[in-house]
């Protein structure tokens, strides 16, 4: 609803009422607010000045209380979070990671995007949660991973690190973000940390990646690392294609695995390998093997969300190594659908979806209108 500021016409139609205009209008406020207000403001005030009184809101507490976040009633939908699910668990660090490595515990990680999809992964018990470049094409439906921004990244990064509470969080160094040597490697790993809010940073490539590997470790920030398959080199290797399958391949994998591993990375991302190299590459490793598509020798598993949960349209290309867990596209779909019709026939909104207001209230408030000239329907010329 437009704010609007009661016209002296309206307010004296209002004085014409059996209340005087001045009881009526005392602490109104031009626009119609939202959250409780301090009782010296009163109650949410209709935009045209007239207090909305109603039984069914939750009475002000005095304005010398401060009110707290469960306290506040919000007429939005716009709640950053729902009502906390469950135990809250601890925060998961790199002690932790090392800890279920140690105790061949398999480590769980799912990527995230934005706010909820972080949030449901954080209440779901995942031990890392990635913002992984490849919300380039599930989140921002790019082709392909080259074209996402530091800055994009950094936008989702901060968003998803507002649900983690528990995860570990990583966030994806975008490519030509840190290629051109360990110095830029590093400037846009700390801006990821500084202004990304994550735990950690994850960068793709093998041996010609350790000099900028142990640059960012040096400065104290983890680095996962990410070999076999790297999309973002998908020109180079041809396209989309499982790694390692020749005997030469394969040891070039477990050559870049043991690199990155030496040069500091606390993990390393195995992607689309067979999972036989996986298994050797892993039992060869001292640090976990995060797989995807790599089998179920790794260390842990990780897999990009809206692909397990079925968040996308029939008919879409899905990768082999792919398990789907839900069909959310479908639920979505079907909901929106629901909706839709429920608009084009009035069901919705039903009655119990509405606000009530004292019918006194109503009578005045239509009486008003009436004596009012201005606030008569107006003909288009
Ligand atoms: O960008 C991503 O989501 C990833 C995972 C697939 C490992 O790199």
């Amino acid at each position: 609803m437009a704010a609007r500021t009661i016209s002296a016409s309206a307010t004296a139609a209002l004085a014409w009422s059996s209340r005087p205009a001045s009881t009526l209008l005392s602490g109104a406020r031009p626009v119609l607010c939202r959250r409780r207000l301090p009782a010296s403001v009163s109650a949410p005030v209709l935009a045209t000045g007239t207090p909305f009184l109603s039984s069914s809101l939750p009475t002000a507490p005095s304005s010398s209380t401060p009110l707290s976040s469960s306290q506040q009633a919000r007429y939005s939908s716009h709640s950053p979070m729902g009502p906390p699910s469950g135990k809250q668990r601890k925060k998961v660090t790199i002690g932790t990671l090392r800890s279920l490595y140690a105790k061949n515990e398999p480590i769980t990680m799912i990527t995230a995007h934005d706010f909820p999809s972080a949030l449901v992964a954080d209440n779901s018990g995942m031990d890392m949660v990635l913002v992984g470049d490849s919300l380039a094409m599930v989140a921002l439906g790019m082709e392909d991973t080259s074209e996402v921004l530091v800055e994009e990244m950094l936008l989702h990064c901060r968003s998803v690190a507002r649900a983690t509470k528990a995860a570990f969080t990583v966030g994806d160094l975008p490519m030509g973000s840190y290629e051109i040597g360990p110095e830029q490697g590093l400037e846009t790993a700390i801006r990821f940390i500084k202004q990304g809010r994550v735990q950690a940073v994850k960068l793709e490539g093998g041996r010609e990646m350790a000099p900028t590997i142990h640059k960012i470790t040096s400065a104290g920030i983890p680095v996962l690392a990410h070999v076999g398959l790297t999309p973002q080199r998908q020109n180079a290797l041809g396209g989309f294609k499982v790694q390692g399958k020749t005997a030469g391949g394969a040891l070039r994998v477990l050559e870049d695995a043991l690199a990155v591993q030496d040069a500091g990375a606390f993990a390393v991302v195995l992607e689309a390998v067979p999972a036989e190299i996986a298994r050797i590459v892993t039992e060869k490793l001292d640090i976990p093997t995060i797989g995807i598509g790599a089998g179920n020798a790794c260390s842990g598993q990780v897999l990009v969300q809206v692909d397990m949960t079925g968040n996308f349209p029939p008919g879409r290309f899905l990768p082999k190594f792919v398990k789907q867990y839900g069909d959310v596209w479908a639920e979505a779909q079907q909901a929106v659908e629901a909706y839709r019709a429920d608009v084009k026939s009035r069901a919705y909104p039903a009655p119990e979806h509405t606000y009530p207001m004292p019918q006194e209230e109503l009578d005045m408030f239509a009486n008003a209108v009436e004596q009012s000239p201005h606030l008569q329907k107006r003909r288009s010329s």
